[in-house]
């Protein structure tokens, strides 16, 4: 096991009616920037919920927040939180708004020249405004970790950065307000809370035990609860195991001490930035066909799911490990995301942009450093029908 540290300060409120408990959460006398997306919060009844339990504090809104959250729109909210002198943020939404609001929180403060050196050249955080979280989409683990992922049209760009100033101080994770997610959300959530996991669980061995079978756990929650909630999306039950699952992919805990691949994402981020595809839907084209490429690199491991998270203990090690792939593959395309770029209507052409631009940035990426432009276009190609 590598050696690691593990600070998360996010206090997480979960369950039923906790929207309720913000009355409490946010001291009075701070000035709030209520912040959301397009709309949803005001269909599904959690404005409501939201802005009664404020009805104390002093807020501004901020709507309009978009899915894979653009710069230009969050440079609006700079903007107005400046002049507001806002010194609260509240998330209202799924992992978009909570990005763009850790963006904003962020950029506020910013003293260099433009704020997108923060996600476009690591420029460092030195302050935020601090904030929190009413999360409406169980997908991106954002409540409960200190990244964003930030969107630029002007360069078909999709970034990230991580600060620890950017932790919420709080999430509430009331599973109810994910009742009226479209199907193609709520499958967007499990397939992105998987490929966290698989990510940081699906490299080489770490001689990390305990981090291994978390992983297996949330993997073999994940495959339980996936099809349930796509069946029963009414069903509280379902709701929140999914909402608990997503957030303990990605809050740092499996990632403790162990190698971590993340190209997945890395490619997925361009296939949204070139193509507008959803987050999910990249992860779901990139992960098989990358674990196909790299499987040599990833044999133990993908041996180790094969047998513990699919149950494949039959055949040859090639036959086993080309059915851990096959199965990953199908429970994506079993709660209706494509895994094929053909499903999104994209093309070979211009595909070699990816990996041009993602080895001009980072070098080669994966756990080992070697996926460069040549195996992302292998994966990519490999991707198409
Ligand atoms: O904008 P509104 O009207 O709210 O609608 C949203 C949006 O259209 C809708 N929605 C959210 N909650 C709803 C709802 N509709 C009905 N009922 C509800 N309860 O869903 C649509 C998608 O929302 P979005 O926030 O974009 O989805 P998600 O939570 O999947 O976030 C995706 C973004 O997070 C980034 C992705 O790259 C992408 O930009 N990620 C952030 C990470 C992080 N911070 O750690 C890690 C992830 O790997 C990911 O990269
Ligand atoms: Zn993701």
């Amino acid at each position: 096991m590598k050696n690691f540290t593990y600070h998360n300060p996010v206090k997480i409120i979960f369950g039923k009616g906790s929207i309720a408990r913000l009355k409490n959460l946010i001291a009075i006398g701070q000035k709030i920037l209520l912040t959301y997306g397009g709309g949803s919060i005001k269909t599904n009844g959690v404005y409501d919920q939201v802005i009664s339990a404020l009805a104390k504090h002093s807020r501004v809104e901020f709507a309009g927040i978009e899915p894979n959250p653009r710069y230009k729109t969050l440079m609006k909210a700079v903007k107005i939180a400046q002049a507001e002198k806002i010194n609260f943020i509240l998330s209202v939404g799924g992992g978009s708004v909570l990005d763009g609001s850790k963006f904003i929180a962020a950029a506020m403060h910013y003293q260099g020249e433009d704020a997108w050196d923060i996600p476009a050249s690591r420029a460092r955080v030195a302050r935020a405004t601090p904030l929190g979280c009413v999360l409406t989409l169980p997908a991106t683990g954002s409540e409960m970790n200190a990244n964003a992922v930030i969107s630029r049209d002007s360069t078909q760009e999709k970034l990230a950065f991580y600060s620890p100033l950017v932790y919420p101080q709080f999430s509430i994770l009331d599973p109810q307000t994910t009742f009226s997610l479209s199907a193609r959300q709520t499958a967007n959530g499990v397939v992105d809370a998987f490929v966290h996991i698989m990510e940081q669980y699906l490299t080489y061995p770490a001689a990390a035990t305990v981090q291994d079978r978390q992983a297996e756990a949330i993997l073999l929650a994940l495959l339980d609860i996936g099809p349930k909630v796509m069946a029963e999306p009414d069903n509280y039950d379902h709701r929140a195991d999914l909402m608990w699952a997503a957030t303990q992919a990605l809050n740092g805990v499996i990632g403790c001490g162990v190698p971590g691949d993340w190209a997945t994402h890395s490619i997925g981020h361009e296939l949204t930035a070139f193509y507008g595809i959803d987050h999910a839907q990249s992860l779901a084209v990139v992960l098989p066909a990358l674990l196909r490429q790299q499987n040599k690199q990833k044999w133990e491991k993908l041996l180790q799911y094969g047998e513990r998270v699919w149950q494949i203990r039959d055949g040859s090690e090639e036959t086993r490990v080309d059915l851990a792939i096959e199965k990953t593959e199908l429970f994506f395309r079993s709660l209706g995301v494509g895994t094929r770029l053909q499903d999104y209507r994209i093309e070979a052409d211009g595909l070699e942009r990816i990996g041009r631009r993602i080895f001009e940035r980072n070098g080669k990426v994966g756990e080992r450093g070697d996926i460069g432009a040549e195996e992302i276009d292998a994966i990519l190609r490999s991707a198409l029908v």
